[in-house]
């Protein structure tokens, strides 16, 4: 009983310094965490963009299904921007390491609008979306405009 225990214990610390080890992942997996999701982020909102612009039918279902899932995705790029990650595989700009917290502000920004236009969507009036959008559109563009290298 004793050494079966001891066992578990073992075991248990295993278990536990491999998850301190999952929380340090490498920069490389971090930019490409966040990279990752940026690009969900644009795959979803692409279809929205072509049906404001009127390249494609506008299409209220898929219009607010893709509009949930970016207000979703906007809450996950953050984690991503972490010290240590400044440089590789990446465009984002020294500037966005030195303005952090308007970095952030831009980023909470984005996720206000997303929110508002998966509940726009939600209603179903295109006027709305179409509006809604067009904000969304702007809160991404602001901050690439200043921390995204093209
Ligand atoms: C607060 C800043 C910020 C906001 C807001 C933001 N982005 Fe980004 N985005 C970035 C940065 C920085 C990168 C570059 C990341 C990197 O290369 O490490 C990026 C990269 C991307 C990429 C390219 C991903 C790749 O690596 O190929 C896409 C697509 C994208 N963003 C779409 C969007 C869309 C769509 C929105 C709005 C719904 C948005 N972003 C809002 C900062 C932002």
């Amino acid at each position: 009983m004793q050494k079966l225990t001891k066992v578990v214990a073992v075991a248990a610390l295993a278990l536990t310094s491999a998850a301190a080890l999952a929380q340090q992942p490498k920069p490389e997996d971090v930019i490409k965490y966040r990279r990752s999701v940026m690009n969900v982020i644009g795959w979803n909102f692409g279809p929205m963009a072509a049906m404001v612009q009127d390249k494609i039918p506008f299409n209220k279902e898929v219009f607010a299904r893709n509009a949930g899932r970016v207000a979703a995705m906007s809450k996950m790029p953050l984690e991503g921007f972490i010290p240590g990650t400044e440089k590789g595989e990446t465009k984002a700009k020294p500037e966005l390491w030195q303005n952090f917290d308007d970095f952030k502000s831009k980023l909470e920004k984005m996720q206000g609008e997303a929110d508002k236009l998966a509940e726009v969507a939600k209603g179903g009036d295109e006027a709305a979306m179409r509006a809604q959008f067009g904000a969304t559109g702007k809160a991404c563009k602001a901050c690439h405009d200043e921390y995204r290298a093209k």
